[in-house]
Formats: C-alpha cells, structure tokens, sequence
C-alpha cells in the first residue's frame, strides 16, 4: 500500500490512469464521428446509449474515480518535485523537467475547465433533457448559443482546449511508456503509435468543430 503512495506509485498511477483516460476519448471520437453519418444515425446512437443508462452511469462514476486519481497525483507530483527543485539537491536538469512539469501543469488546469464547460453545457443538457421543442439530442450539439459548438466563440475555446489535449497527451504518452517501463528509443512502435493518440485524435476532434462551424455538419 506504502508503494501507491511513493514517488514511483503516484507516477505508475498517474501512468496508468492516463492510459484509460485516452481509451475514453477513442471511445468518445468513434461516438461523435457518427455526427458526418448524419442527423438520424447520430440520434439513434445516443438513443442506445440512453437505453443503457445503468452501465454509462456505472461508467461515467469510474471515469470521475480515474479522472480524480491522475488530477490529484499529479498535482502531488509536481508539488513535490518543485519542492526538491527549490532544496539544495538541484540537478542539472532541473529547468528542463520543471518547464516540462510546468506547461504540464497549464494545459493540465486547461483541460479541467473545458471539461467542466463542456459538461456544463452539453452533457448537462442531455441529462436534464433542457430541449427546445423539436429539438434532438444532434441539433442540441448544433445549436448557435455559447457553450454549444455552432457558436462561433465556443468553438475556438473548443478548438484551443483541444490542441492543448493533444500537446499534454504527446508528453504525457511519453513520460508513461518512460515510466512503466518500455524503452524510449525513436523507432520503438509504440513510441511511433502514440502520434495517433496525440496528433489523430485531435485533430479529428477540431475536424468535427470545423465542419460544424462551416456547415458540413448542419
Ligand atoms: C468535437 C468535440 C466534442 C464533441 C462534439 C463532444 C460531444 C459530447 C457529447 C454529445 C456528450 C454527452 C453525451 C455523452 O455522454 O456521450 C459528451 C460528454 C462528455 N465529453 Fe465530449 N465531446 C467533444 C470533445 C470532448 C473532449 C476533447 C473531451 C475530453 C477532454 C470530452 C469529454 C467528455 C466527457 C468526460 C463527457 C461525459 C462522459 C460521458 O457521459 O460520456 N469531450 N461529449
């Protein structure tokens, strides 16, 4: 028990935690790329989900478990490494990893609060089912008022959170595959599969806010 809580414990969690923080969000592209398959197909994909309700609740408390257990490690991680910093034991590569720590920590806070906004906004209106008469669970993702994505505004906020997901996971893949063990070598696969997690996903998300506020997506 004494391990989870060591230095290597809180890296190994906030590691692992990561990992299924982006199997989360390949399965959250797959569903929302079924907005180019139209207005039908995506309603009808959401209405399963709906008749599910039990297992997504049962899944969406174990994302918020995962969700706190890498914010709150981390946090520890890098007060306790700007704590060593500040002692005497200053190493050579201190303003390296502290800067690395750092722009961890921005785009870490970043990302909390889109995720709060986006919450705040479309999922909450899912759940309350807050619906224009008429209205879908497709056209509520559609809708021209802030918090919703053919808002103008809202989707650079969305398209800057997104880009800073995609920075935070690059050096997040590869300080886990450094920490649970795998070798860091350049032509290592799975140092080269992590562009996917990184450079495609992303980038596939901002294609979803960019069709949407061209109209590709209407
Ligand atoms: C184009 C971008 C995005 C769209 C259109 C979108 C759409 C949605 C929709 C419709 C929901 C509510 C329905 C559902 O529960 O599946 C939702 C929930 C959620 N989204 Fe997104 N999302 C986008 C990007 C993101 C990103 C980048 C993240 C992560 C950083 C994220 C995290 C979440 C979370 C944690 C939930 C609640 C969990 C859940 O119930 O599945 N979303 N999103």
């Amino acid at each position: 028990m004494n391990f989870l809580f060591s230095s290597i414990g809180k890296k190994i969690q906030v590691a692992i935690s990561g990992i299924l923080l982006l199997i989360f969000l390949v399965f959250h592209l797959f569903n929302n790329l079924v907005l180019f398959a139209g207005h039908d197909s995506f309603n009808q994909m959401v209405g399963f989900l709906e008749s599910i309700k039990p297992l997504i609740r049962i899944m969406e408390a174990g994302l918020l478990m995962i969700i706190l257990i890498h914010t709150v490690n981390a946090i520890k991680l890098t007060y306790s490494n700007r704590t060593l910093q500040n002692g005497k034991y200053k190493k050579d590569n201190s303003e390296a990893s502290s800067l690395n720590s750092r722009t961890m920590a921005i785009s870490g806070t970043v990302i909390l609060i889109f995720i709060f906004i986006h919450l705040g906004y479309i999922w909450l209106t899912y759940q309350t089912h807050n619906f224009y008469e008429g209205e879908t669970y497709y056209d509520v993702l559609l809708r021209n008022e802030i918090g919703y994505l053919n808002h103008t505004p809202t989707a650079i906020f969305y398209i800057i959170s997104i880009f800073l997901i995609g920075f935070h996971l690059r050096h997040g893949y590869h300080s886990s595959l450094k920490t649970l063990g795998f070798l860091e070598s350049k032509a290592f696969p799975l140092y080269l599969i992590g562009f996917v997690f990184w450079g495609l996903i992303p980038a596939a998300f901002i294609a979803i806010v960019l069709s949407i506020q061209i109209g590709f997506i209407n």
